[in-house]
């Protein structure tokens, strides 16, 4: 690498999309293409690790994603299932913080009962927050927190004009999680599918034509780099930032 990761993004999140290309293009079913997927996820978390970011957040499931054939989503919860068994024991080396965001009522009993053993296990670890996005729509996120937000009005817990950006915060999945400053998506598809809308306001966004299977440290270090040449400005001018 010529040129030296300085400032690695607080927060980083990706859209791991292409997997089912992947293996079309190699005359495999796409179920080949998620489990290449997972090796791909495992380098990425890693080197995340090694550039010491803080906050990773991963797109493995949404919402709209429940409406393909039953037979993807099966092998999709079951390749979940194994992943989190088997990288159980890393994430306790490396001291991650397994966090989860999305309607998680939906998934299998078995999904949920190994998640909860993992976040519970790794509640105390510190060194990355690794957030998995499944059964995860950022306008269902948004409505949920309104409901929230609203029973507490209701309830006279919160009064209406104490509303703020922050009542906002607190009552989304993300509640504990700090804005994204880069959303990464692979596969050249330009577009957000519905992934942390709110919390992605002001991110610098980086669309890769790699597919996620292929998708590999030196790629995150060009997407990082790229990163760090942009001027994050938020509405100032450009003189301002350089005082
Ligand atoms: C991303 O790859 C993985 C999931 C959405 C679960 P895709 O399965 O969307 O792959 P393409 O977009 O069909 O190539
Ligand atoms: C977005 O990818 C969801 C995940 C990566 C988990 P999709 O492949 O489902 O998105 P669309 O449907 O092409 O927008
Ligand atoms: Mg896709």
């Amino acid at each position: 690498m010529e040129n030296k990761i300085i400032k690695v993004p607080n927060h980083l999140a990706v859209i791991m999309d292409g997997n089912g290309r992947w293996a079309k293009k190699r005359n495999k079913n796409r179920v080949y293409g998620h489990t290449k997927g997972i090796i791909a996820v495992r380098k990425i978390v890693e080197e995340s690790v090694r550039l010491e970011i803080k906050y990773l957040t991963l797109y493995a499931f949404s919402t709209e994603n429940w409406n393909r054939p039953e037979k993807e989503i099966t092998i999709l919860m079951q390749l979940l299932l194994k992943s989190l068994k088997n990288e159980f024991k890393k994430f306790i080396k490396n001291k991650i913080k397994l966090n989860v965001i999305g309607n998680i009522s939906l998934l299998p009993k078995s999904v949920k009962e190994e998640l909860s053993h993992v976040l519970k296990k790794t509640s105390e670890n510190n060194q990355l927050v690794l957030t998995l996005a499944l059964s995860y729509s950022g306008r269902e996120e948004i409505q949920s927190a309104m409901k929230k937000i609203c029973a507490k009005v209701k309830n006279n817990i919160i009064p209406i004009e104490k509303i703020d950006q922050s009542t906002i915060n607190e009552h989304l999945y993300t509640e504990n999680l700090p804005d994204v400053d880069l959303l990464i998506r692979t596969s050249g598809e330009k577009r957000i599918s519905n992934f942390l809308l709110w919390q992605i306001a002001y991110a610098e966004l980086y669309f890769s034509e790699v597919l996620w299977p292929d998708f590999n440290e030196k790629n995150l270090h060009e997407a990082i780099l790229n990163y760090q040449k942009r001027e994050r400005r938020f509405g100032k001018t450009s003189d301002q930032m350089l005082k």
